[in-house]
């Protein structure tokens, strides 16, 4: 299994956005994919209308019971290839509790290792959606991933707290060293993806150009999204870019009636942009 975590300093960036609708891509392409909601916003289980308080993520953070009085963590199956771990709105909470826990950030690391084969072995992907901050629930994140997806917007508040998280990344590589090799529990690689990219404007155009410049000094961009109505909409309807495209090749008889109205709007994009969208998600999973 491969964990990929969507991270930012900042809020509203597209990690939920693209939680959502990459982990829809990879199932559609036949890939077994563990959502996991570590956001106390619980955006991404809303997006799949689950919202049972039961078997969250606060089971797997909730290290205060012994383990037998553990309540057992519920995998929802939400789709096609897709099961999601939901988010609570208690996990600010439980953060705060584990403030001065030691191996605060090994949590969800000891987790999979009791789960290798209902959870590791199990999917092809996860990935964890996180509150914007480097808090606990995200360092766990961090210290199990191979990946760590940041997406970054044309605005100098987005912009300027890529160097914070290069900040926050070092401190979490040297708090968890693993003392038997010296080497940090952290082998996660971070990509930066330029998201809600607007076609004719002069910041997004002065944007992608320190971008470009950067690549060329090595820095990991590897996309770029432009801004586009669909995945307002793919959240508005609680329906994938993928679904959507699936949406335009059934007749309507094949749908039921709650469908109609998406893929009458799926119907009414260009192929190019499903085309565009499938392209930028194939590089990054080349990337990643
Ligand atoms: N490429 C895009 N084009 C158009 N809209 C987008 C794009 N990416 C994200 N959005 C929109 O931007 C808003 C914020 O996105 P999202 O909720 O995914 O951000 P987030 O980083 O998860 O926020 P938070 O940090 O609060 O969890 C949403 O309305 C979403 O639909
Ligand atoms: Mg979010």
């Amino acid at each position: 299994m491969e964990i990929i975590t969507f991270a930012t300093i900042k809020g509203g960036i597209g990690k939920t956005t693209l939680s959502f609708n990459y982990g829809e891509w990879l199932a559609n392409r036949n890939k077994k994919v563990l959502l996991m909601d570590l956001d106390q916003q619980s955006s991404l289980s809303r997006t799949y209308d689950v919202t049972d308080q039961e078997g969250t993520v606060e089971e797997i953070f909730n290290v205060f019971n012994d383990d037998d009085m553990r309540k057992p963590v519920k995998i929802h199956h939400v789709n096609e290839n897709v099961d999601l771990i939901a988010g609570t709105t208690r996990l600010d909470k439980i953060q705060s509790r584990l403030e001065t826990r030691n191996n605060k950030n090994m949590i969800l690391f000891q987790w999979l290792q009791q789960h290798f084969d209902d959870v590791v072995d199990h999917y092809d992907y996860m990935i964890i959606d996180c509150h914007p901050d480097i808090g606990i629930a995200t360092t766990n994140a961090i210290v199990v991933s191979d990946a760590i997806i940041s997406p970054v917007t044309p605005s100098k508040f987005s912009y300027d707290s890529i160097t914070e998280l290069g900040t926050r990344l070092d401190e979490v590589r040297n708090d968890t060293i693993n003392f038997a090799t010296g080497e940090s529990f952290v082998k996660a690689q971070v990509f930066y993806v330029a998201n809600m990219i607007k076609h004719n404007t002069g910041i997004s155009r002065d944007f992608i150009e320190s971008i470009h410049k950067e690549k060329e000094s090595g820095e990991n961009w590897i996309a770029e999204i432009p801004e586009k109505e669909i995945f307002n909409r793919s959240i508005y309807y609680q329906v994938s870019v993928s679904q959507m495209e699936n949406l335009t090749k059934k007749s309507a008889d094949e749908i039921d009636d709650a469908l109609a109205i998406v893929k009458k709007y799926a119907s009414s994009q260009k192929p190019e942009t499903y085309k565009e969208i499938n392209n930028i998600f194939e590089a990054i999973t080349k990337r990643v």
